[in-house]
């Protein structure tokens, strides 16, 4: 089938399924045409606590489908492929996690230590932690918990990035997202002047040097809300080559730079697999219970903090 009839064939099926499709930022253009909903991961997260549709298919990577499937049990979420996994989201299991807690509550004793989870992690990991938190919330989250010892997993430059604005402990893990670890800082100053009325802006994943070349530090959706309201007419952006498309469709009349780095497991789904897990109900994301349960609390105590 050709683009524009698996197009069709997508919103057939959503209608006569009463299904949803919720899509990331980064996902290739011709999946934001059939999209309901296009952002980033709070605000999909927040898409999918509150949808009515008996089916949501998830075009993003496996944490988001299964945050979706953590907040909807009854629901049916459908990954498009299973080969859209996080790399971030595997730096860290339940395992390591519960062993480097413990030996911080040693040391700093029990109710002194709190685990906050980046939404890219499994669902085992988020069941054992006190709360979860996305890019564009990891400041106020941090600072609304009473604890002074942060245990911030996986990763560890938004974490850093999180520790110049409280005045906890902030102890990282060691994961990271491959793609925003690619930029560097001469690279970011080789764009600087190349385009000098541009501002820049970086996602924080982004390692520290990164951070320090740039204006505007923040989530993907963010980044589009800060383009809108500028007076500005050119931007450098710091994050995955794919948010260049979203920025041209929301903001059609400024310029956008990217290093046109790739996430490629984000890239993963496609319009065919879309349809095909669409039609076939296939490539279900399931959650122990016991993990659900569990893994639930981390998220809703995440999106009541406004
Ligand atoms: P946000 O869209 O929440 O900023 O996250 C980016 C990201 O890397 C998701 O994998
Ligand atoms: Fe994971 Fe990075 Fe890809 Fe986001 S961009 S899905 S953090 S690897």
């Amino acid at each position: 089938m050709n683009e524009q009839r698996l197009i069709k064939e997508i919103s057939r099926l959503k209608r006569k399924k009463n299904a949803v499709l919720l899509v990331h930022n980064y996902q290739r253009p011709e999946i934001y045409k059939v999209g309901d909903f296009v952002g980033d991961s709070l605000e999909l997260s927040r898409k999918a606590a509150e949808t009515k549709a008996k089916i949501i298919v998830f075009c993003g990577v496996d944490f988001m489908a299964e945050s979706a499937k953590i907040l909807n049990p009854r629901k049916k979420v459908l990954l498009p492929t299973f080969e859209a996994k996080c790399p971030m989201a595997a730096m860290v299991t339940a395992e390591e996690l519960l062993k480097e807690r413990r030996k911080l509550e040693k040391r700093y004793g029990k109710n002194n230590v709190a685990v906050v989870c980046y939404i890219n992690t499994t669902a085992e990991v988020k069941a054992f932690s006190d709360i979860c938190c996305t890019s564009s919330n990891a400041v106020k989250v941090v600072n609304s918990l009473k604890e002074k010892n942060i245990l911030f997993v996986p990763d560890k430059n938004l974490g850093d990035y999180v520790s110049r604005f409280t005045d906890k402990r902030i102890i990282p893990w060691k994961g990271f997202c491959y793609v925003h670890a690619r930029f560097l800082k001469e690279q970011v100053r080789r764009a600087k002047k190349l385009h000098p009325h541009a501002i820049v802006l970086a996602h924080p994943e982004s390692p520290r040097e990164v951070i320090d070349e740039s204006h505007i530090v923040c989530s993907t959706s963010q980044m589009i809300d800060f383009a809108k309201k500028s007076h500005l007419k050119e931007f450098i952006v710091l994050t995955e080559a794919g948010m260049i498309e979203r920025l041209k469709l929301e903001v059609p009349n400024k310029k956008f730079y990217t290093p046109g780095i790739i996430c490629t497991q984000q890239k993963k789904n496609n319009l065919q697999n879309v349809y095909n897990c669409l039609k076939n109900e296939t490539n279900e994301v399931n959650v122990a219970e016991r993990v659900r349960i569990k893994a639930k609390r981390a998220l809703d105590r995440m999106l009541k903090i406004k």
